[in-house]
Formats: C-alpha cells, structure tokens, sequence
C-alpha cells in the first residue's frame, strides 16, 4: 500500500514550532508529507527545518516549480490537508475562498478531509467574524478542532492554544483512518513489544548488559502503529525516542521485564518478544560498590537463571486466543544451521511465529538493516531479504494479520 499523502499547511502563528513535532508523528509512522507554510508561518518556523523533517522542499508561493501546476496537484493527489496552526486570517481565507498563496490554492483544490487545528489569542477565536467562519467551515465538512485552553503567548490565558501535538495526529490519522486511506489489517487489535535489552545490576554503578539497541522493537511499534493497532512497548534501557502513537512502560531488568510483559499481556492479542533478556542475573546484589580489596584478587560473581519470559508467555497464553511471537538471535554450529535451531525453539518456547536471525560479530546489533526467516508453527517460512528493521516489521506484521484473519480484534 502506498504511503498516505498528507498535506500539512502551516499558518503564521508562534505555534507553528509545536507543529514540528506533528510533522515528526506522521513521517516516523508511515506517512508522506507536503509542507506548505505561509509566508508569515516561515518567519517563526524557517523552510530548512520543514524540509528537512518533511524530506521535501517547501515553497508558498504558486510561482515555484510552475510546470509542475503545484497548486492543483498538491491538493488533488492529498489523502489528507491539515492545516495547524491555523490562523484568524487562513480560517477567514478558506471560509471564503481566497487563493493568494500556494497553501491557500491548496485548499480550493483539495477533495480529501482537511482538517484544522486552531490558535490564536481569545479575543480573535470569539470574534464574530471568526466563529462564522469556523461555522461556515464545519458546514462544509471540514473537520475544526477546538482549540485548547490554557497559556498562550502573553501572560493572558483562555481558549486559543494550540491543542497538543499528539491530539492533532490523533485526530488527522483517525480521518485518514475513515477516508480508507490508511492500512486497516490490525486496527483495533491490542498489541504488547518488548523492545531493547535489560541489564542485571551487580553493584550501584555497575551492570551486565547486552548491546540491543530497541531498533528493531521500536520499528515493530512503528509499524503496529500505522497499521492501526493499539501498541504498548515495553521497552528495557532504549534511548531512542519514543514511537508515535505508542504507550511505553519502561522497564531495566529481566524481572522487571517480566512483570510488565505479564501484566499488559491479561488484555493484549499478540504478544511480541523482540527484548534480548538476560539469562542470568547475579546472584547478590552489592549494595555498595565493590571494591578492589588489593592488586592482585577479582571477585567471583554468582549467577542465577533469570525466568525465561517468552517460553513462559507461550506456556501461559494469558488472554483467550492470544497469538505469541518471539525472536531469535542464532549462529547456527558444524551439526545445525541457524535455522534448524530457530525451528526446534518453536515448538520448545509454544510461540506462534518465531523470528530467526542470524547472528555474527558484525551482524544485526545496532545495525540499521537486518534479515531473517520467519518460522510459523504451522510449518510456513518466510523469508525476509537484506533491508530495513521497519521491512522485517511489516512481515511480521504480515504473518499476524494471516493468522488472525481479518485481523479484527476479538472481544
Ligand atoms: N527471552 C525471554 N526471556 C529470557 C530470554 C529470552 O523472554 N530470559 C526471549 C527474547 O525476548 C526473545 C527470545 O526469547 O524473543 C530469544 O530467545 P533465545 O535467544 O533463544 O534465548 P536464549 O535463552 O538466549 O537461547 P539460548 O539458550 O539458545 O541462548
């Protein structure tokens, strides 16, 4: 399915930094985005930060790239126009019909939702002249937000503010939800990802860790996402920032993990083991930092087994018809393949799906691209090529919509 289009029109208002953060929402989930601010709008917000989030020159004028008739075909070939902030004066503009810019153009030409998230101070939002215009628009079907109450820019507070960036996203990707534009092959369905790695602690300062990186579970996340599911990441010492859309319980170790995975996983209908989870944990906890005692001696460190939260998942199945992905992480040896050894953890861990990568000194770990075979229980492979984390996402994602069917969620 292609990448849903979104316009996104910026208005000349101090809250058009808030729509960065917008733009951010809808590029990491999927979606491609026209910017088009007005002139005023670049003033507070400049054309490099739009393209570059965005990945696409910005103009605002229809005198730019004239050949490629822009104010036509941007509005033509959109699934979506939002437009945030949106001004007293770009309200007024739409209300009537005026076409002095490209994002006013925009608008006229546009046949898909369009969608406008408000700001400006009080006084102008409860302005006659304003509130007509807001009636005229919602007439028409256009989709007006209302704006939220709180500081704006001055000392004085009232309605007027901007709403939150993770409201306008919200309320845009349900629109496009509607309008069918958006894959719909896990909506509603509720889904649990661990993601990163944990680290057992030995002393206050010191740990035993491993290298994930939480890429890959974030890209899973991601992807749940945009395809319309209710995603909640688990996520063991990421850094990375957090996936649009998605709710994260951070966690540091195994037992932690554990707890959280178990406790999400009573209401979740996939369940998705993507952490590397230490196997072992020490077994005393130094309570104040170890100490050399001289030159010469080291400390022995006692391990114990850490639960194995996958296998136990699968063994569990904590919710009715629950389906179970796990991964693993194989270098395969001189009797088996890699593979062979993910095949026989199928059945050992009770998972649905399990996702076998192989593994290297160079391989996967931080690594922004990576392969692997997916294994399914009912004996299908599949094979996914050299290529993204988001790509192996989305055949993961694949594999669980085909199990469950349509995908819809159950009771
Ligand atoms: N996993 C888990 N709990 C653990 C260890 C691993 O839930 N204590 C999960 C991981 O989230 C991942 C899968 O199990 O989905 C990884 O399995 P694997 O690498 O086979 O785990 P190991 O126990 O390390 O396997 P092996 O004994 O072969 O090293």
């Amino acid at each position: 399915m292609p990448k849903p289009r979104v316009v996104l029109g910026v208005g000349g208002g101090i809250a058009a930094y808030k729509v960065c953060e917008v733009l951010r929402r809808f590029t990491e989930s999927g979606h491609d985005v026209q910017v088009v601010p007005t002139a005023a709008a670049l003033r507070f917000v400049g054309a490099p930060t739009w393209e570059a989030l965005s990945g696409h020159p910005v103009s605002t004028e229809v005198w730019d790239r004239v050949s490629e008739v822009p104010h036509v075909r941007l509005g033509q070939s959109a699934d979506l126009v939002l437009v945030a902030p949106a001004t007293a004066d770009l309200l007024a503009k739409a209300a009537h019909g005026l076409a002095d810019d490209l994002l006013t153009n925009t608008l006229l030409t546009a046949r898909c939702p369009v969608v406008f998230a408000p700001a400006m101070h009080t006084e102008m939002w409860e302005h006659p002249a304003t509130r007509e215009n807001v009636a005229t628009l919602r007439r028409r079907g256009a989709i007006v937000l209302d704006p939220a109450v709180g500081r704006l820019t001055g000392a004085d507070s009232g309605p007027g503010r901007l709403p939150e960036p993770a409201e306008i996203f919200e309320a845009a990707v349900a629109v496009l939800r509607r309008g069918g534009s958006l894959p719909e092959d896990l909506l509603g369905l509720r889904v649990v990802i661990s993601a990163g790695g944990t680290r057992e602690p030995l002393d206050p300062v010191r740990f035993l860790g491993n290298r994930s990186s939480g890429l890959q579970g974030y890209a899973l996340a991601a992807a749940a996402v945009a395809r319309g599911a209710e995603v909640t990441v688990v996520a063991a010492n990421v850094t990375l920032p957090d996936p649009a859309g998605a709710k994260v319980i951070r966690v540091g170790t195994a037992l932690e993990l554990r707890d959280a995975m178990r406790a999400a996983a009573v209401d979740a209908q996939v369940i998705v083991a993507n952490a590397a989870v230490a196997d072992f944990r020490p077994k005393n906890y130094a309570e104040s930092k170890i100490k050399k005692s001289d030159e010469h001696s080291a400390p022995v460190v006692e391990l114990v087994q850490n639960p194995h939260v996958l296998r136990e998942l699968g063994r569990d199945r904590l919710a009715p018809g629950q389906t179970v992905v796990g991964f693993a992480a194989e270098t395969g040896d001189e009797r088996d393949s890699f593979l062979d050894l993910g095949r026989r953890k199928v059945a050992a861990y009770g998972v649905d799906l399990l996702v076998v990568n192989e593994v290297g000194a160079d391989k996967v770990f931080g690594q922004q691209v990576t392969q692997g075979v997916i294994v399914g229980a009912d004996g299908v492979e599949t094979e996914v090529p050299l290529g993204s984390k988001r790509a192996l996402a989305d055949a993961v994602w694949d594999r669980v919509a085909q199990l469950r069917g349509s995908g819809v969620a159950e009771a």
